[in-house]
């Protein structure tokens, strides 16, 4: 081994506390295992504790750690490229674009790659810029979670006070865009205590009203999130989507989907296939570089998209080395990941939903392929949110040697993403520990 990687490897604790002041982090909140190895669906912390990751490292590693193709390729391809610059052109950047087009519905043709899930949404808007004139202002859902660049995070949640608090995002209002925000359609639970299918006509009322009436200009586009992930899972019903298609149509502005989150992991390339909904742009990142660092957006080829004159130009906006691994990524997920998403996401969705008779606090299971989330409520009938019992049953579930994520706007979500090649056995495991991890909790 490399004598600097032997010295790095050979920290200790005290070693790592040392060196902590130095390091500033943004994002989440640190304190949990110090990771040191993984593979496959299991990750080993540095006492050689291991854990089943539900959290696919911030849902992007859907062939979980090590796994031996995306190595080998990995292997392959490094003696020949890692950084290119974006002007030049590679083999393997041809055949994504192709790739992706291919796969993508409509007439979504053309590919733009950049360098993460914030900058590919701002991508998306650029776009909507120069093709809805005159038009200034975005919408998008409550609720919604785009990045946190000063181009996106005025449309994520938090820079609201969704959670009950201003959070960080906030801070950067004087430079972050304002976006308008609709209301987004939770089937579980609205304001107006109606039920879901007037609430859904209710949302799609008050979007036409916003059009009309709420905006300076046309929309330049409607930034949509087809299963609003940060904001605890929520699946949005078809007909929502379709009507939004419809008035994006009607009002001449760009339907985008942030599938950041959804794509390949509901057990369908994209969620617009999934919904059977088109939109004009679709906007990738996380997996898509099959566990290495990569976004994009896919375009229709009816828009006018980036001129080469310093409309999106970013150093490591072509990753070679991403590039091979999500081509790799896309040739597993048509060759049986998709349909091992499908099976195992909907096993275990059946025995979460198994548990709320014995777990009356399990007030909602969402679950669309390996997207899963569960909702914690004091009672069924109050739909109380219990944040500290689902930050509680997350805390034991790690004792147990399960990473689950945590989320949603009140904080009372369960998130249940691990890689799609979890397999049966696995599966029973994370249930398993679930089921002890709740048992101890909200039995007490
Ligand atoms: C739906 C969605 N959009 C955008 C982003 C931002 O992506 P990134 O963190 O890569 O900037 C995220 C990240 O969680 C996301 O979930």
């Amino acid at each position: 081994m490399d004598p600097l990687l032997e010295r790095i490897y050979a920290m200790d604790k005290a070693r790592l506390e040392q060196c902590a002041k130095y390091l500033m982090v943004g994002g989440g909140t640190r304190g949990g295992p110090v990771l040191h190895r993984g593979k496959g669906v299991r990750v080993w912390d540095m006492d050689g504790k291991d854990y089943i990751d539900c959290t696919s490292q911030g849902w992007a590693l859907y062939l979980g750690y090590a796994h031996d193709a995306i190595n080998q390729v990995i292997r392959e391809h490094i003696e020949n490229l890692t950084h290119v610059h974006q002007p030049f052109d590679t083999k393997v950047r041809f055949y994504l674009a192709e790739k992706l087009a291919t796969l993508a519905p409509g007439n979504l043709k053309r590919v733009s790659f950049t360098v993460g899930g914030g900058p590919a949404v701002e991508a998306a808007m650029k776009i909507c810029i120069k093709n809805v004139r005159p038009a200034r202002d975005f919408v998008c859902l409550w609720d919604s979670y785009h990045g946190t660049t000063l181009g996106t995070m005025g449309g994520s949640w938090v820079s609201t006070k969704s959670s009950g608090k201003y959070m960080g995002g906030s801070r950067f209002l004087p430079l972050t865009r304002p976006f308008i925000r609709i209301p987004n359609p939770d089937t579980y639970r609205n304001p107006f205590g109606v039920d879901s299918e007037t609430y859904i006509d209710m949302c799609l009322t008050m979007a036409r009203e916003t059009f009309q009436r709420g905006i300076a200009g046309k929309p330049a586009g409607v930034i949509v999130e087809p299963i609003q992930a940060s904001a605890g899972q929520l699946i949005l019903p078809k007909r929502y989507l379709e009507g939004l298609r419809k008035l994006c149509d009607e009002f001449e502005t760009l339907l985008v989907f942030d599938e950041i989150q959804t794509f390949g992991r509901i057990g369908c390339m994209f969620a617009a296939d999934f919904f059977g909904v088109t939109p004009d742009i679709i906007v990738l990142g996380k997996a898509i570089g099959g566990g290495l660092p990569l976004a994009g957006v896919i375009v229709s080829d009816k828009l006018e998209g980036f001129a080469p004159d310093v409309e999106e130009l970013h150093t490591f906006a072509s990753p070679t080395l991403s590039m091979v691994t999500g081509a790799k990524l896309i040739e597993l997920l048509e060759t049986g990941l998709l349909e091992n998403c499908r099976l195992m996401g909907q096993y275990i969705g059946e025995q979460v939903k198994r548990m709320m008779v014995e777990f009356p606090q399990i007030g909602d299971v969402r679950q669309a392929g390996l997207h899963i989330g569960i909702e914690f409520v004091r009672d069924p009938k109050t739909k109380e949110p219990i944040a500290a019992e689902t930050v509680a049953i997350r805390d034991a579930a790690l004792k147990h040697g399960v990473i689950f994520g945590l989320g949603g706007v009140r904080r009372n979500v369960l998130k249940i993403k691990p890689p799609l090649i979890v397999n049966r056995q696995e599966c029973d495991e994370i249930l398993d520990k679930l089921h002890r991890s709740m048992r101890q909790v909200l039995h007490k």
